[in-house]
């Protein structure tokens, strides 16, 4: 027998490739505005920024979630985009449309020096939670990979097609090239902090894949996302770590193979059974119900559920959305969501 004992967490022992009768659940952007209680932290903080850089109110807007639901796993409550801010970037946020940064062409007025300093809240939260969470709880940190982030401090916004970020890295490769690297040192340095004060597990959110392919997409998705694992088990992380590439059109098994990730995230879109047969048996899948189903609910929601679980079953796989969920949710659907999973509460 080995001497070591199988984690008492769900999320961890599906992260080491063992299929669980029942999969661990947790939703991406599972603490928001889809919850009142959410609404009433966020109004006493003054702000979205102010809640992510106050250690005692964000762990509690993470650990909300956690107290109706009973999630397997809870994330960090922050944003990818700290780490332009922390590199002193400008960053703000315009209510009811979204952040708004000013503008970048390159990373001459980027710097490194402060921004582990800028960023300590976020640690203190995460070495608050990984006290304050139930011990069957894993808790997961994350980080924006570059080309999502370097897609909104180029236009200063979100953009339906990161027009400004492709024109940028075709007129002034190497331009763009220096923000990208600048990200990929401060992202490990993040998430290696983010470890060090107990993250068992990190995330890297790429939610712009869709917008580059072939060699583009080598260049901006895969070799960040390859450097930035690369820097993190060359300083001693350990932690597994999953690799979300929303709607990348590549081939999964070449990007699981050339990034390294423990897991790989699925979209909406993604064909379970065809990715399963890319990545092959052992590669952790998380995803992907489509998050307008759990606004809609009733029989369409019990439907999707029952396929998605049908298709996974014996699989290493983790239960999530296909894209964070959506501000209209009904809390109510969450609940049955989780009972479609865990069946009914004795
Ligand atoms: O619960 C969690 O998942 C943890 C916290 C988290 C947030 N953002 C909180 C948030 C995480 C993991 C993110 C990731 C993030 N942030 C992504 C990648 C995932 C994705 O959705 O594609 C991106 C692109 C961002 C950047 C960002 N932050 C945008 C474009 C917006 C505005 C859109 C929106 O939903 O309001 C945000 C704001 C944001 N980040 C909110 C939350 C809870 C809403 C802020 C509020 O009004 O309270």
């Amino acid at each position: 027998m080995s001497s070591k004992q199988p984690s008492q967490k769900k999320l961890l022992r599906v992260l080491s490739s063992q299929s669980e009768p029942i999969p661990p659940i947790w939703l991406m952007r599972q603490a928001g505005r889809y919850l009142p209680e959410y609404r009433a932290t966020r109004e006493q903080a003054g702000g979205f920024l102010d809640l992510c850089y106050n250690p005692t109110q964000a762990e509690e807007v993470t650990l909300q979630p956690i107290r109706r639901y009973a999630f397997d796993a809870s994330i960090l409550f922050a944003d990818i985009l700290l780490i332009p801010q922390a590199l002193g970037q400008k960053l703000w946020f315009e209510t009811g449309e979204g952040p708004r940064l000013t503008p970048i062409e390159n990373a001459d007025t980027l710097s490194r020096d402060n921004a582990l300093t800028h960023l300590a809240p976020i640690f203190d939260t995460v070495a608050r939670l990984s006290k304050s969470l139930p011990a069957e709880t894993t808790l997961i940190g994350f980080a924006g990979a570059p080309w999502t982030v370097a897609s909104y401090m180029v236009a200063g916004r979100g953009t339906p097609d990161q027009a400004p970020a492709l024109d940028l890295a075709a007129r002034d490769a190497a331009a763009f090239q220096s923000i990208i690297d600048m990200l990929v040192a401060a992202s490990i340095d993040y998430l290696a902090a983010q470890a060090d004060a107990g993250a068992e597990v990190l995330q890297l959110f790429e939610s712009w894949a869709a917008s580059l392919e072939g060699d583009d997409f080598e260049r901006w998705c895969v070799a960040p996302v390859a450097a930035i694992i690369k820097g993190l088990r060359a300083r001693g992380v350990n932690v597994p770590i999953i690799a979300f590439p929303r709607a990348a059109k590549t081939h999964m098994g070449d990007y699981c193979a050339a990034v390294q990730c423990d897991a790989l995230g699925l979209d909406t879109s993604a064909n379970i059974d065809a990715v399963r047969a890319q990545v092959g048996d052992d590669m952790v899948l998380q995803g992907n119900l489509d998050p307008q189903v759990l606004v809609a609910g009733g029989a369409r929601l019990d439907v999707a559920v029952r396929e998605i679980l049908a298709k996974t079953k014996n699989t290493p796989h983790i239960f999530n959305l296909g894209h964070g969920i959506v501000p209209q949710t009904p809390p109510e659907n969450v609940t049955r969501l989780i009972e479609l999973i865990r069946g009914a509460p004795a």
